[in-house]
């Protein structure tokens, strides 16, 4: 009745940005991850029958915010006829900061929950029941490159390279602590309504992970630098177009942009990308890591930076 699970956040590459369906939380479009190996979450999931009620702690704290999400991908897993558990989550990156923590929080709850009662899905519904509470976090059952199609009414994974098939590494920068302002339903909602840019950002997606799929396929880094910039530039000008304008990008998300143009200038193997958050992640081959890295903490208003090579799906860590 009691299990613990471990996932890490993966890292959108061509990103997930829109819903086709509010209700199933169905993506606008297709999406291509890498997973990281050194963030993580891990969620304990324990089953009473004397508890009265679903109970959330996060870090030790009692969460009433986020345990309607919680309780709701519980009886996905479960059923609704089921009784409470105590969910405890401890995570070792700061949360809701655009780092992709509700993608390994779902994946490991969801993995946590299905074997604490016992249920034994397969990994694809597990994963499907995931994306119904966090998009990305369908993504964090798989481990490297994983790409996420839309397949009529439903998603499909499929893991195009493990982790060890084309290392590379992810160093994160952080410019802001502190939780985002917008979470990213919201903000896809207000893209999809007032964006007149959105259209055009679902029409092309495809084309952009037709390349992204080949870049991997080929380990062709430059190629795979190209395709996923320019899907994550096109993004956030859907959320700029937006109006009220979504603009998650804070003065030294600018200067970490710049600071890996820069080591592209000189020749370093190095990308950006940016999701619901001020934080950059800068995608680089595993010798040039250091100098990333290096960079990135030297650019002003950078308060730490952190760094992950690419790692496996969710798994479990223990159970009772
Ligand atoms: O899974 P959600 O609802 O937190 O949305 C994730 C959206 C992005 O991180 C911006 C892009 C992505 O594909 O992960």
């Amino acid at each position: 009745m009691r299990a613990v699970a471990q996932a890490q956040p993966n890292i959108a590459l061509v990103k997930y940005w829109g819903k086709q369906n509010l209700a199933d939380n169905l993506p606008a479009v297709g999406s291509l991850s890498i997973t990281l190996d050194s963030l993580w979450t891990r969620m304990e999931v324990e089953f009473s029958s004397e508890l009265r009620n679903d109970r959330l702690l996060i870090g030790g704290h009692h969460d009433d915010e986020m345990l309607a999400r919680v309780s709701g991908c519980l009886d996905q897993v479960v059923g609704t006829d089921r009784d409470r558990a105590i969910i405890q989550s401890e995570t070792n990156f700061p949360i809701a900061a655009g780092l992709a923590s509700s993608a390994s929080a779902f994946a490991a709850l969801v993995m946590a929950a299905d074997a604490a009662c016992g249920k034994s899905h397969e990994l694809l519904s597990l994963a499907r029941m995931a994306g119904r509470a966090s998009g990305s976090a369908a993504r964090s059952f798989y481990g490297g490159f994983v790409e996420l199609r839309v397949d009529g009414r439903r998603i499909d994974t499929v893991q195009l390279l493990k982790d060890d098939e084309w290392p590379l590494h992810v160093v994160v920068a952080i410019t802001a602590e502190t939780a985002k302002p917008l979470g990213s339903t919201e903000a896809m909602i207000r893209s999809a309504e007032s964006s007149p840019f959105y259209s055009s950002w679902v029409e092309r997606q495809d084309e952009d992970l037709g390349a992204a799929r080949e870049a991997v396929g080929e380990r062709d880094f430059a190629k795979l630098a190209s395709v996923a910039e320019h899907n994550c530039l096109k993004m956030h000008s859907v959320m700029w177009t937006s109006r009220p304008s979504i603009v998650y990008w804070n003065r030294a998300t600018l200067s970490c942009m710049q600071t890996v143009r820069e080591l592209q200038n000189s020749g370093v193997p190095v990308f950006f990308t940016i999701d619901a958050g001020p934080q950059v992640k800068a995608v680089c081959l595993p010798a040039a890591a250091d100098q990333v890295a290096a960079a990135l903490q030297e650019t002003s208003g950078v308060s730490r930076v952190l760094q992950s090579n690419l790692g496996h799906g969710a798994r479990l860590v223990a159970s009772a």
